[in-house]
């Protein structure tokens, strides 16, 4: 085990985008990195390790891995995820699990995996939610419901470690230009139905738009290296255009939703 003070991050999903570039800059600001890939990651400016993150097995040696070699880890950064688009009636319940698997299931058993190392550094896990985490779309279901399944788990998770000293950040994109959505799986049964033909249309286009004009992913990069390295992150932390200003509408949709079923209740 190294004696080294330095800091230490597990980043998952290295190979591109945001998790690249967070790895990237956190080895340009000192911190030890290990990120995890399926393919090669030999031209990476840190070290990789091969870890599919549903496979629970392969998890679990990775945290133990992380803990044999460094003794502590101070941030675990939960950023690998897929896409998956198509109205309910059009995907396989097969594409769901899928889905769910990797962006809720997974970060859950990495941290799982990672707690003994992040209690020794009082280290943080930062969830790579998004937007859709409590803003719907039609065509996006799936991939909403895993971001809304990991803000309830990670709030739980936040509450059992905090006495622990371990913190729990979410970080909620808006749209940021990577390959995600290009690289996305669309329903296996995708217009099957003949009854989704527009919704598909804007879709495709949308998905189009975010991996070739998108916003400059710059800022959401900034605001998961600060999740990871700065003590005083809120839980929750919406990035992108118009993305708090997205939060504060909820927010009032809540509160008239609340105000139109005590109302309902009242009248029965
Ligand atoms: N970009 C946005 O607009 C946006 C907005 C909100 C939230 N997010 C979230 O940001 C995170 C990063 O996405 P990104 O936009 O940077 O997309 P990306 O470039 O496609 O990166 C996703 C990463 O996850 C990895 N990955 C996928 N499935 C995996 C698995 N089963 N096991 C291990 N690694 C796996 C990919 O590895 P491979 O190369 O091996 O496939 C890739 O490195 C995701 O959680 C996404 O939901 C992104």
């Amino acid at each position: 085990m190294s004696k080294n003070k330095t800091s230490v991050a597990l980043v998952t999903g290295t190979s591109s985008g945001l998790g690249r570039a967070v790895a990237e800059r956190l080895v340009e600001l000192g911190w030890e990195v290990i990120g995890t890939v399926r393919g090669d990651g030999t031209e990476l400016p840190f070290e990789t390790v091969h870890c599919d993150v549903t496979d629970d097995d392969a998890v679990a040696r990775l945290g133990q891995y992380v803990f044999e070699r460094w003794g502590r880890l101070d941030a675990l950064v939960n950023n690998a995820g897929i896409s998956l688009t198509g109205p309910m009636e059009e995907l396989d319940p097969k594409e769901v699990r899928t889905i769910l698997d990797v962006n809720l299931v997974a970060p859950m058993a990495l941290a799982r995996a990672c707690l003994p190392a992040l209690r020794v550094a009082s280290g943080v896990i930062v969830q790579i939610s998004s937007v859709s985490a409590y803003s719907s779309s039609e065509l996006f279901g799936a991939y909403q419901a895993s971001k809304f399944g990991l803000e309830g788990a990670s709030d739980a998770l936040r509450q059992e470690v905090c006495s622990q000293n371990v913190r729990v950040v979410l970080i909620e994109p808006g749209p940021f230009r990577t390959e995600i959505a290009v690289k996305g799986i669309q329903a296996g049964a995708k217009g099957s139905t003949g009854l989704y033909e527009s919704s598909w249309v804007e879709v495709d286009a949308w998905l189009q738009w975010h991996a070739t004009a998108g916003p400059d992913p710059a800022e959401c990069v900034a605001a998961i290296v600060g999740a990871a390295t700065l003590r005083d992150a809120p839980f929750r932390i919406p990035v992108g255009e118009d993305i708090c200003e997205e939060l504060r509408r909820k927010g009032g949709e809540m509160i008239a939703q609340a105000d139109a079923a005590e109302a309902f209740l009242l009248s029965l």
